[in-house]
């Protein structure tokens, strides 16, 4: 467990600027194991110590783990000169903590996870673990059989050749409606597939990363901590995919 400054642990969970937490300090306000702090800058260790502000114990989170319902319009990014970031829809304290594990496109919706937690996002990213995400698309052209198994077989993009995709045609019309499942997440890659076969995604949705389940009470904007339970699946999800 690190050793942080405490204007730096008070600020970074929304207690005010640095300069503004100072001040509480200054004021005998904050309180480390029962003694009044007069330093800012002691170390601390916020897992372990008790810090009080006014009288009201701290709840320390070192490790956030936050499923968003992204909408469209927005980047998945921490910066962004000319949109709003997914970060942006978060809290304070939450949103200079966190980043997005991968990419949704501007105009794509659904399950996006965000934490600090660099080992599991790297985890779930990794091509090695092969974590499957499943999305949810409307495509402009008729989806048929022959796209299943060619979806089935791998699709051949100009740089690489996806893994064998699972898709399923939930209606098939001008407009079809599939769930598609894809074991990589390239740029762009459920566009591409669909456009190498001269289909274009009107819509598309992520509804689902390995275990986790895009929460449907999520509205799009919506955001809500994962549960114990959903983060010991993604864990196990990760360790069980691990190549021996
Ligand atoms: N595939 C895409 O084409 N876009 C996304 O946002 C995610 C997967």
């Amino acid at each position: 467990m690190k050793r942080e400054r405490l204007d730096k642990v008070l600020a970074n969970m929304g207690l005010g600027t640095r300069k503004e937490v100072k001040q509480l300090v200054k004021q005998g306000l904050v309180e480390v194991d029962g003694s009044v702090a007069t330093d800012p800058g002691m170390h601390v260790i916020p897992e372990t110590q008790e810090i009080t502000v006014e009288g009201e114990p701290l709840n320390y989170k070192r490790w956030l783990y936050i499923m968003l319902n992204k909408p469209p319009g927005v980047v998945s990014a921490t910066e962004d000169n000319l949109h709003m970031t997914v970060v942006d829809l978060l809290p304070y304290e939450w949103a200079h903590k966190v980043h997005p594990v991968g990419r949704l496109d501007i105009d794509t919706e659904g399950l996006l996870l965000l934490t600090n937690d660099g080992q599991l996002s790297h985890n779930l990213l990794s091509p090695k673990k092969k974590v499957e995400k499943e999305y949810f698309a409307r495509i402009q052209g008729r989806v048929t059989d022959q796209h299943v198994e060619a979806f089935a077989r791998g699709v051949e993009l100009e740089d690489f050749t996806t893994l064998p995709a699972k898709l399923e045609i939930l209606s098939s019309g001008d407009v079809s409606e599939v769930r598609v499942t894809i074991m990589e997440g390239k740029f762009h890659q459920v566009k591409r597939m669909f456009a190498a076969f001269g289909l274009q995604v009107v819509y598309l949705q992520r509804v689902r990363m390995g275990p986790l389940h895009l929460d449907t009470t999520l509205s799009p904007g919506e955001y809500r901590e994962l549960s114990e339970e959903e983060l010991e699946q993604l864990r196990s999800h990760i360790q069980k995919n691990s190549p021996v």
